[in-house]
This record gives C-alpha cells, structure tokens and sequence, in this order.
C-alpha cells in the first residue's frame, strides 16, 4: 500500500501533481537557466531539488552540489554549508576510481581528507583546514566554479533568502557565480520578500541573475487520484466535499494535507468519510498533538501570541493595518508590525503578496480552538 509521507524529503512516486512542474523546470535547467524557485514552505520544494532533479537531467561524468542555507547567520555558516555541499556531492558523483585524481583537480589551495569506508565501499571525505575549520568563503567559491567548468553541473542553493543578512557574502557569490555562463541553478526560497529583495532590487548582487518559477497550490482534482490510491485498500471512501474541506483546512499546504491524510490511512478502515467525520477526525488529530503545539505556544511572548492567534482566525490576512486588526490583537500598529517581522522571519508566519498566515495550518487550527 502506498503511504502518506509528511515533514520529511520525499521522491517523485510520493508527490501528487507536480509532474509537468519537474518537466518545465527540467527543460529550463537542461538549456543551461538559472532559476529562483519560490513556494511557501512545506510545498516539497527540497525534496524536487535535492531527490528529483539531478536525476532527471544527469548526464555522463555529471555533478549536482546541494547547499542548504537555512538559518545561516554568519559568514562562518556560509563556508561550513557551502563545505559540506561540496564534500557531499564530490563523494557521491565523483567515480571511486581515480576519486583522488578527481577531488585535486577540482580542489586547489583546500586541506581535505580521505577517509574510505571498508563497510559501504564509499569514500567519505572532508574539507577542512588543519584547525578543524571551513576554508574561506573565496576559496570555497572559486572550487565550485573549478568543479563547475570540469564537469557538467547542476548546482543547488536551498533556503537562499537566509543569505540576505550580508551583502558581502551575496556580492562574493555573485561574481563567482557570473563566471558559470551555462551551468543550471537553481535558489530556492520560502520567503518571498526577502527573494525579491534578492532577484529584484537594482541594489542587489544577484539582481535578475535568474527567472522566477512558483510552485502554485495543487488543484484538488490531483488529490483526488492521489488520496484514492492510499485509502482505497483500507477500504476507505472520502467524498469529495471531505476532501475539499480536508485541502482548504490544510491551506493548501501538501505537507498538512499528507499529514491528515496519513492519520486517516492509520486510523480507519472500511468506512466512508465526509465532511462531518473529517471535521471529528482533524479534532482529534489535533488532540493527539496538544502538549507539541502548547508548548511551542510557550515558547511565544504574549504579543507573538496574539498576532498569532488572530492570524488563525482570519485564515490568510491582508489587513494588518486595519483597526480590526488592532482590536482583535489589543495591540498598536507599530506593535502588530514588529510582531510580523519577527514572526516571519522565524519562519512562523508565511507571507504573500502582503498577506500573512500562520505557517503550520494545523497550529493554526489549534489556536482557533484553543482561545484563551
Ligand atoms: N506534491 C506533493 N505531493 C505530496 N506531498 C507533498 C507534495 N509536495 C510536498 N509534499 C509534502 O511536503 C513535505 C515537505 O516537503 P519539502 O520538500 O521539505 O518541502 P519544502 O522544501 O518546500 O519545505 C513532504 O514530506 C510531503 O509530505
Ligand atoms: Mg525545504
């Protein structure tokens, strides 16, 4: 039986839809473009990127470098992700034979250590200096432009919009990466003001250095298929009207709507369920996660609290300047703004076209009924 998979990396059998998405960006990507791959988060933007695409566009003596920058806060960050993508995607495309031949052309001025693995046959390898610690930024770049013009490159910047806290750093990347003429990129984000920051500000480094791709919400007529698939055997049958209450609770969000769906697949069996039972059953799915959310409610001030929860209310807001706004947070403007900064840059809020709504919808849910 096929499963429901949530919160983790997943491969193309477990995606619903998203077929002729991973087919346009392919086509891009095989002509050599650079892309800036934006969806909100949980839209299954790493798993496409880091399980998806370098298998689709591989070729002979080919190499994907996988960079993740979430959370990143200092230059020291950068150089240990942008270490750690490079040692990961020489070790595993780089052939075993000759991989030391390999790794000195491609890395020069670098410390790094071999160390072969005699369980797996893998060689897993490290980039450090004699200290311990990352090269620096310079010498990182200028190796993945080295491995870049040696073999044909897919390379892979996830979470890029944390970088945005330096311009040196962005500047740094910039004209090293410029160098690359034709090697596909691709800089994925989840924050879409601080990307535009990013891609199109005349101010910045990577002003329109690549082309916008949006990952749009999944049309219910794909999840319909893709539910049937996993509840059928268990004999399950969701009506329609369940299923559109089950995507519109879930904000459209692939993660969430994986997540309920798993909780019906584990927990019923020959049973039909409209939307009267997908209420009871999201309740109680909520219920068994109480004590996580009340404790990352905790972890909020009592302002952060409140914009929160009237976030949740509202479903997606635009009105944070409204006086509706203000009364149902008791807060002032200024407050309600600094709030929303805070928020979304911790990665709790999600933001589009000025609108703002709680990240997770099912802490979203619980906040609504669960008002002090
Ligand atoms: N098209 C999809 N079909 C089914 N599940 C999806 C889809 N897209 C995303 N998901 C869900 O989202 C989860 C997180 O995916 P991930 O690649 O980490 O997203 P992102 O990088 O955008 O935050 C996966 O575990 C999966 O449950
Ligand atoms: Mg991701």
């Amino acid at each position: 039986m096929k499963e429901f998979y949530y919160n983790i990396l997943v491969s193309k059998e477990d995606l619903a839809d998203r077929k002729e998405d991973i087919d346009n960006i392919c086509k891009l990507l095989k002509a050599g473009k650079k892309l800036v791959l934006y969806a909100p988060r949980r839209y299954g933007k790493s798993s496409i990127a880091k399980n998806i695409l370098p298998d689709e566009i591989k070729k002979k003596n080919f190499v994907a470098l996988y960079f993740d920058f979430m959370g990143v806060q200092s230059i020291d960050d950068v150089c240990v992700r942008l270490s750690y993508g490079i040692s990961q995607g020489l070790s595993h495309y780089l052939p075993s034979k000759n991989f030391f031949e390999g790794l000195k052309k491609v890395l020069k001025n670098m410390a790094f250590s071999i160390e072969p693995d005699t369980l797996t046959g893998e060689i897993s390898f490290t980039i450090a200096t004699k200290e311990g610690r990352p090269p620096a930024l310079l010498t990182l770049l200028k190796s993945m432009v080295q491995i870049a013009e040696t073999y044909p490159c897919l390379l892979l910047f996830d979470e890029f919009q944390d970088v945005h806290f330096s311009k040196d750093i962005l500047g740094q990347m910039r004209s090293e990466l410029q160098k690359l003429k034709n090697t596909p990129m691709v800089f994925l984000g989840s924050k879409r003001q601080l990307l535009s920051q990013i891609f199109q500000s005349n101010h910045s480094a990577f002003f329109q250095f690549a082309d916008e791709y949006v990952l749009k919400p999944i049309p219910i007529e794909e999840w319909e298929p893709f539910f049937d698939e996993r509840v059928k055997p268990k004999k399950i049958k969701l009506t329609h009207d369940a299923l559109v209450e089950l995507v519109r609770l879930s904000l459209d969000v692939p993660n969430t709507i994986c997540e309920i769906g798993s909780y019906i697949q584990g927990h019923f069996e020959n049973q039909k369920i409209d939307q009267k039972d997908l209420f009871i059953l999201v309740k109680e799915l909520l219920e068994s996660k109480a004590e996580g959310f009340q404790y990352q409610i905790q972890q909020l001030t009592e302002s952060e609290r409140k914009v929160l929860t009237a976030l949740a209310v509202n479903g997606w807001t635009k009105e944070i300047q409204s006086k509706k706004f203000q009364n149902q947070t008791d807060m002032s403007l200024s407050g309600i703004k600094k709030v929303i900064s805070k928020l979304y840059r911790l990665g709790i809020i999600e933001e589009e076209n000025l609108s703002y709504r709680v990240s997770n919808p099912l802490l979203g849910l619980f906040l609504q009924t669960h008002r002090r």
